[in-house]
């Protein structure tokens, strides 16, 4: 049978469904979640991974075939390689990816790879042990690093780092990163802060860091190069040193909006369908999952893609509410 397209009413697809599995972290990075006072879903809310399966089965029928586990963050989740042998063995979908903090994935690498995941994202937010941990709270450097080559030893490639680049904090990192794509075959990605939750609060550890413009700069020293711009599901573009072993990405959100080839939404782990980053606006299909009414969680991502936002106004300042922990990024 030759699923339905999902489409919105700016004739976007979504093709690309973010699977949030849990809304809880073993960090508290300051852009992403405060640290203290939030609340959980309860676990009764928490789809179990059968329901996760369905879901996604359901979003197969309506043209979505690939799909990214996050969290908080996944790998808090117990048992998440069974969740990825499930939906490798269960649904339809072509490609099956994690992002993830890298702080436990030195143990669960191989046996993500064995269950089938395709390759990890992986964020880390500074080279400099001291400033990873300031961002992060509690991260530590060197077991995200042993993270990552357990997970190349696996299999789980290509690897995409996400570095969120702050004026002031971290922008001075931006050379050491693109020289350490010459001898290693990782996709280094810069990332621009987003208004969303906590980051809104960051003035302490400074500023938006306008990466278009800084990408001018590193093409002025490093004579960077495009690359093919279909490396990934997500709105990255990249770039490279000629001759290197990785790439450079560049998400823009803020200086080089990509919303108009948006083609994704998002399952939060308590089941509510989030056709937009920037908006509180959403549906609730928890229940329809937990009930087994596939017929009702369809028209939920169908109702989903209809009420989807032509695309952010972070330019004007408003903003989503809810913390980015719980969306997933
Ligand atoms: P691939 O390119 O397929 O590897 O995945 P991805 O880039 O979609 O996944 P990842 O979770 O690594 O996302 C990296 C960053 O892209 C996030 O942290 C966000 O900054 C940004 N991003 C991802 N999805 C969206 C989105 O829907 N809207 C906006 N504005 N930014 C997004
Ligand atoms: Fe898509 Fe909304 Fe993100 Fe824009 S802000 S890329 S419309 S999810």
């Amino acid at each position: 049978m030759t699923p339905t397209k999902l489409q919105d009413r700016f004739g976007r697809v979504i093709n690309y469904l973010r699977i949030s599995v849990t809304d809880r972290c073993n960090l508290r990075c300051q852009y992403c979640m405060p640290l203290e006072g939030l609340t959980f879903h309860p676990k009764s809310e928490i789809l179990t991974f059968e329901e996760i399966v369905e879901t996604v089965q359901v979003a197969n029928e309506l043209g979505i075939d690939r799909a990214r586990l996050t969290g908080g963050e996944p790998l808090v989740r117990k048992g998440l390689p069974e969740l990825v042998r499930m939906l490798k063995r269960e649904t339809d979908l072509k490609e099956l990816s994690m992002t993830t903090n890298g702080l436990l994935l030195a143990r669960q690498a191989e046996a993500l790879a064995e269950a089938g995941l395709d390759r990890v994202n992986v964020s880390v937010d500074s080279l400099d042990p001291k400033r990873f941990r300031e961002i992060t709270r509690f991260g530590d450097l060197e077991r995200v690093w042993e993270g990552i080559e357990r997970a190349a030893e696996a299999g789980l490639t290509p690897i995409k780092i996400n570095t969120l680049i702050l004026r002031g904090f971290n922008d001075d990192e931006l050379d050491r990163w693109v020289e350490l794509t010459l001898e290693h075959e990782l996709v280094v990605r810069f990332l621009e802060l987003m208004p969303i939750g906590e980051g809104v609060r960051l003035k302490h550890l400074g500023g938006f860091c306008n990466l278009t413009e800084r990408k001018e700069e590193l093409i002025e020293r490093y004579g960077l190069v495009p690359d093919r711009p279909e490396r990934g599901n997500g709105p990255a573009r990249y770039w490279r040193v000629p001759g290197a072993k990785g790439l450079i990405g560049f998400i823009t959100p803020i200086s080089d909006k990509y919303c108009d080839s948006c083609n994704r939404m998002r399952l939060t782990a308590n089941g509510e369908l989030r056709p937009c980053l920037a908006y509180d606006v959403h549906v609730k299909a928890g229940e329809a999952i937990k009930r087994g009414d596939r017929r009702a969680v369809k028209r939920a991502f169908l109702q989903a893609a209809e009420i989807k936002p032509e695309g952010h106004h972070w330019e004007v300042g408003q903003t989503t509410r809810t913390v980015m922990s719980s969306l997933g990024g």
